[in-house]
């Protein structure tokens, strides 16, 4: 049903380090965006997320480091070519990532189009006249319902949806094949979300944006946009699938627990007698549990999930799980 893979993450590490220590935010991730495909990434707070954006854009640094794994975008392998074809080649025509927070991010004193200006000399190297980004951009902006009146305004003159619509617009202007977004929704009201979904949907329906890595917290939102689902937990993916399969027979513990904490997710049966989130804490991600990492707060662990890590382990239906009641040896 996807065409090919646009992002290839194999066996992806990365680690910060400073005063804190050392935190190892991904450790052992692999992940295809294929062609046609948008993934939800989900997981609680502090699991890896937006760390893995991160990774997969190549850019790294001074506290984020690669230690280990591939990222193949859309050919180019980034962490093996030199930083100009980085930044030309992948960043400047194929990936646009959207960091979290980005709308709080936009130059206060410069108006939208003059933005754009210096978003398309970065990209270009050529300094487009304020007619030419009219031209361009607008058309754009309206094709994701802004107006284009949007383009003579100051950040601070547009909401918070609105703005963070802008920063889509902004970053989708060149047709970038993939798109990774963290957390576009979550500062948003209802109606705003709901503007700024349509906006992303459009964008993949009219193939402007081929796949997309949409990270989230609501995973409600991630079902509306995406086909597919990873669930994080602890610097790795814990299970990944089609979405309504996961929503539908998670199998994962962790995936699990994390919607039975989603009222609508919980299967009517359960729904009374387990609304409550899963028991423990998050690990501490620079000293995380031995074995599997979510053994300490799993009430289906047995021994050698203590002792051991598990392997992910590929189910029927594209699915993948890491958890040792499915088999791996
Ligand atoms: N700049 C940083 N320096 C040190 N540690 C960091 C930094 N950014 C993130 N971390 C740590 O790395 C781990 C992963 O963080 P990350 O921000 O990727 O999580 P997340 O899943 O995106 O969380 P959230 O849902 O809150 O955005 C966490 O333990 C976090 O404390
Ligand atoms: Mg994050």
């Amino acid at each position: 049903m996807f065409g090919e893979p646009l992002v290839l993450v194999e066996r992806l590490k990365g680690y910060y380090v400073g005063g804190f220590g050392v935190v190892h935010g991904v450790d052992d991730v692999s992940l295809t965006l294929h062609e046609g495909e948008g993934v939800g990434l989900v997981g609680e707070s502090g699991c890896g997320k937006s760390t893995l954006a991160q990774l997969i854009t190549g850019v790294t640094g001074p506290v984020l480091h690669y230690q280990a794994g591939t990222v193949i975008v859309d050919g180019y392998n980034v962490y093996a070519i030199p930083e100009e074809t980085l930044r030309t080649e992948v960043l400047c025509k194929r990936l646009a990532y959207i960091p979290q927070a980005a709308m709080d991010s936009l130059n206060p004193v410069k108006r939208i189009r003059d933005l754009l200006r210096d978003v398309v000399k970065e990209r270009t190297g050529r300094r487009p006249t304020t007619q030419e980004i009219l031209r361009t951009a607008g058309e754009h902006f309206e094709s994701l319902g802004l107006q284009r009146s949007v383009l003579h305004l100051y950040p601070h003159e547009l909401s918070g949806g609105m703005k963070q619509r802008v920063v889509v617009a902004i970053s989708t202007l060149w047709n970038p094949k993939i798109l990774v977004v963290d957390e576009p929704t979550s500062a948003l009201d209802v109606s705003s979300q709901k503007l700024l979904v349509r906006s992303l949907l459009l964008l993949r329906q009219r193939g402007t944006v081929k796949s997309m890595l949409f990270i989230t917290h609501d995973i409600p939102v991630a079902r509306q946009i995406c086909e597919t689902l990873a669930v994080m937990y602890c610097g790795q993916l814990v299970e990944v699938g089609p979405v309504e399969e996961v929503l539908e027979a998670p199998r994962h513990p962790y995936t699990q627990g994390l919607l039975a904490s989603i009222a609508s997710y919980e299967p009517q049966e359960r729904r009374r007698s387990r609304l409550e989130s899963i028991p423990g804490r998050p690990p501490d991600m620079r000293n995380p549990p031995p074995g599997c990492r979510f053994h300490p707060r799993c009430s289906l662990a047995q021994p050698r999930c203590a002792q051991h890590e598990p392997p992910e382990i590929t189910l029927a239906g594209k699915r993948m799980v890491r958890c040792w009641r499915f088999g791996g040896g």
